[in-house]
């Protein structure tokens, strides 16, 4: 931690991440104590803050060697200007300064600071420094400024700080590809105030974008209504009904390596909705409702020439492998995942069964995150070269 009014964040985002099970030591600059204490760090790290290159806890006196060699990386948040310039000349004038220098681990940097700071060449120059030194940085955002003014350099929110450190870790399976997905339920209108959807939560999609943005992709998730906060770094585009997802998906597919189609897309959709709210002393106290097809989204990708290669889902609520497989091959794709529904819609765990060329793969039951990131490496591992 470095000095500045963003250290009141960092108690938040070292809870989040000791949640998360990492071991968390806090080291910070004197300038930093002006801001939060160290009893709080302490309090809430659980283990010992370092501030003093001359601190002679460490048995052998090299808080600087020692508090990083166990260490899977080091994250300055905040980072302050200062600590940005110290950082690209290589400056090591107090504990966390030769701590970086002498670190063996990948170093994270979240810059915070006002806007003319953020902006200033010289903050540019050891950005870019930075980043040619292979440093990671995260963020900045911009917003409204603890100063009053607005712009960027406002440090990103613990939550952010934590997806991206979490996301830092993951393998970059999909690096440089452009994953196109849906998810969520569509709904369809029956009159101005009632729809028919379905109870899709949209968690394993969701599950499956924050996955692939993890693993490096661009994402575009076109997504039905759900409750789900967008995941990180992933593009939504929301829509309501399956002809709007149709039209969503045709127009980015051209641009897309991969297609998932996660979403729990409406058969039929009411060819007559009403204007007015349907009264139910209509006709025998029935709507005169008529239904028509929707269009197959995931059959239309995969008919595309030079289009994405397709994943489909499968959510069955008996015969699996049977309906699995039979929808693979009608759909003509190269993936299908398949599962419970019963099972898996609406709750936190998920169990897949893949279909492919070479037969069926089940995979463990598993959280949605961790499922989907198993299915993200099975479809890194299947794409064409
Ligand atoms: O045809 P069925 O609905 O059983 O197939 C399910 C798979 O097809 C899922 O991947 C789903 O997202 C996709 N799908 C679609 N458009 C539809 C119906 C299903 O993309 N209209």
């Amino acid at each position: 931690m470095t000095g500045g009014i963003a250290c009141y964040k960092i108690a938040e985002l070292v809870r989040r991440l000791t949640e998360q099970g990492a071991t968390v030591d806090v080291v910070m600059t004197e300038a930093a104590t002006h801001f939060i204490t160290p009893v709080t760090m302490q309090a809430l790290s659980g283990r010992p803050v370092f501030i003093d290159a001359w601190d002679a806890r460490m048995s052998n006196n090299m808080a600087h060697i020692d508090l990083t060699r166990g260490a899977h990386a080091v994250l300055i948040a905040p980072a302050s200007a200062d600590f940005m310039a110290k950082l690209a000349h290589g400056l090591a004038d107090d504990l966390l300064s030769t701590l970086c220098l002498a670190r063996a681990c990948p170093l994270l940097v979240t810059p915070a600071m006002n806007r003319e700071m953020w902006d200033n060449p010289a903050t540019q120059r050891n950005a870019a420094q930075l980043r040619a030194d292979g440093v990671t940085l995260l963020g900045p955002g911009s917003g409204n400024q603890a100063c009053g003014e607005t712009g960027s350099g406002r440090m990103l929110e613990p939550q952010e700080i934590l997806a991206d450190v979490i996301a830092f870790f993951q393998p970059k399976l999909l690096a440089g590809r452009h994953l196109l997905m849906t998810a969520g339920p569509t709904s369809e209108p029956i009159d101005p105030v009632r729809l028919l959807t379905n109870r899709s939560s949209g968690k394993t999609g969701y599950a499956l974008a924050r996955a692939a943005r993890e693993a490096g992709a661009r994402v575009t998730l076109v997504s039905g209504a759900t409750d789900l906060p967008a995941p990180r770094g992933v593009d939504v585009v929301p829509v309501v009904t399956a002809q709007q997802m149709h039209q969503a998906v045709m127009a980015h597919a051209a641009q897309a390596d991969i297609f998932v189609a996660v979403a729990a897309v409406a058969d039929w959709r009411i060819k007559n909705p009403s204007e007015q709210k349907l009264k139910k002393e209509g006709a025998g106290g029935l709507p005169p409702l008529e239904f028509e097809p929707n269009p197959d989204i995931l059959a239309d990708v995969a008919k595309l020439p030079d289009g994405p290669w397709c994943v489909g889902f499968a959510a069955e609520t008996e015969k699996l492998a049977e309906h699995a497989e039979a929808k693979r091959q009608r759909k003509g794709i190269p993936l299908l995942v398949g599962n419970l529904a019963q099972h898996v819609m609406g709750a936190d765990d998920t169990e897949m069964v893949l279909f492919d060329d070479q037969g069926s793969h089940p995979l463990p039951a598993a959280p949605k995150l961790m499922a989907a990131r198993r299915l993200i490496a099975e479809i890194a591992a299947r794409l064409p070269r």
